[in-house]
């Protein structure tokens, strides 16, 4: 999947909540907010994106910090194919080896923050491989929806509490492709066959 895939054709006609150059203006400010809260040296944190929704909003960030560092994969499920969490989260590692993280700092990237379980669950997983330090840049948050406390460093954008796809979210994996964020209705879906 990329972010430049053109606007997907024939998907429902869902409502736009945040168009694409809204979107990619926030990012170009957060990855800026990032590039300044370098460690002492100067080093880069250790990139960690979560797959598969982050990875449009990972990809933008990382063509805009400087150095390029490498981004990280990891998977956390709690959804399956529903719009409600089921309440557990399981951490999955992408990569062979794992993550190199230990004595560096984290930044973790997410697409969105809903009930804050998934933050909470690799927050710890990081903190018990030796993270040194853990920050988190979310594309969305949900502040309605909390169930777990979590701190937020970098968030794009605040939402209501509405199920929002594109831009990497899905539903069920579909509509991550949309190159905008949009408002998932289902009786829209249905309409439109
Ligand atoms: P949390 O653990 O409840 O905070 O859930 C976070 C994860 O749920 C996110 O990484 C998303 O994958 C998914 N999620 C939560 N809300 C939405 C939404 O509105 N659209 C698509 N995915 C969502
Ligand atoms: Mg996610």
């Amino acid at each position: 999947m990329s972010d430049q895939t053109p606007k997907a054709q024939g998907h429902p006609p869902f409502e736009v909540y945040i168009d694409r150059e809204t979107v990619l203006r926030r990012v170009g400010e957060i990855a800026r907010d990032l590039a300044g809260n370098l460690g002492p040296e100067g080093e880069l944190p250790c990139l960690v994106g979560v797959a598969e929704g982050a990875r449009p909003f990972a990809r933008q960030l990382q063509q805009r910090f400087p150095g390029n560092p490498p981004v990280h994969w990891i998977r956390a499920k709690s959804y399956g194919d529903g719009t409600e969490s089921s309440g557990s989260v399981t951490v999955v590692e992408v990569e062979q080896g794992g993550i190199p993280c230990g004595g560096r700092e984290v930044v973790l990237i997410e697409d969105i923050v809903d009930t804050g379980r998934t933050i909470a669950a690799l927050k710890q997983h990081f903190e018990a491989k030796g993270a040194t330090g853990f920050r988190v840049a979310t594309l969305l948050s949900k502040p309605a929806r909390r169930v777990v406390e979590v701190d937020l460093h970098h968030v794009g954008f605040d939402i209501e509490d509405k199920f929002v796809i594109g831009f990497g979210m899905d539903v069920a994996q579909r509509y991550r492709e949309l190159d905008h964020i949009a408002i998932y209705d289902e009786a829209i879906e249905k309409a439109h066959g």
